[in-house]
């Protein structure tokens, strides 16, 4: 099973398990205010080691959209697939919010097809 690790806390979590909801299992408050579905961009994580090679397009999309590309990654667009350290960016208590957000599904949405940055770059080069 992958190891995920924030902040010093790590927990094994079933291989292919949302990022996102490993991270709320590790008992933070990560936010997830479009309900994980590629909108909101709360769900950002920094990852510090063992990154994923692919996006989701929708991922993909809202990172450029929202000019994170290069410094986030959407966590409920990740699948666990191997160990992860990641840092949280967004929570409850760092931006005052009444609660997290949605729940979150455990399959991907809007899409589950992944990319290489190269393809999807190809799709609708940078400006
Ligand atoms: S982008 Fe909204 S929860 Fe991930």
């Amino acid at each position: 099973m992958p190891t995920i690790t924030v902040d010093g806390r790590s927990v094994d979590v079933e291989h292919g398990s949302k990022l996102v909801l490993a991270i709320e299992a590790l008992g933070i408050d990560i936010g997830h205010r479009c309900g994980g579905k590629a909108r909101c961009t709360t769900c950002r994580v920094d990852v510090v080691a063992g990154e994923p090679e692919t996006f989701t397009r929708a991922e993909y999309r809202k990172l450029r959209e929202a000019g994170l590309l290069d410094e986030a990654r959407l966590s409920c667009q990740l699948l666990v697939e191997h160990d992860m350290t990641v840092k949280v960016l967004k929570t409850l208590q760092s931006e005052g919010w009444a609660d997290t957000g949605p729940a979150v599904a455990p399959e991907l949405t809007p899409e589950p097809q992944r990319f290489g940055r190269d393809a999807l770059e190809a799709e609708t080069p940078l400006g």
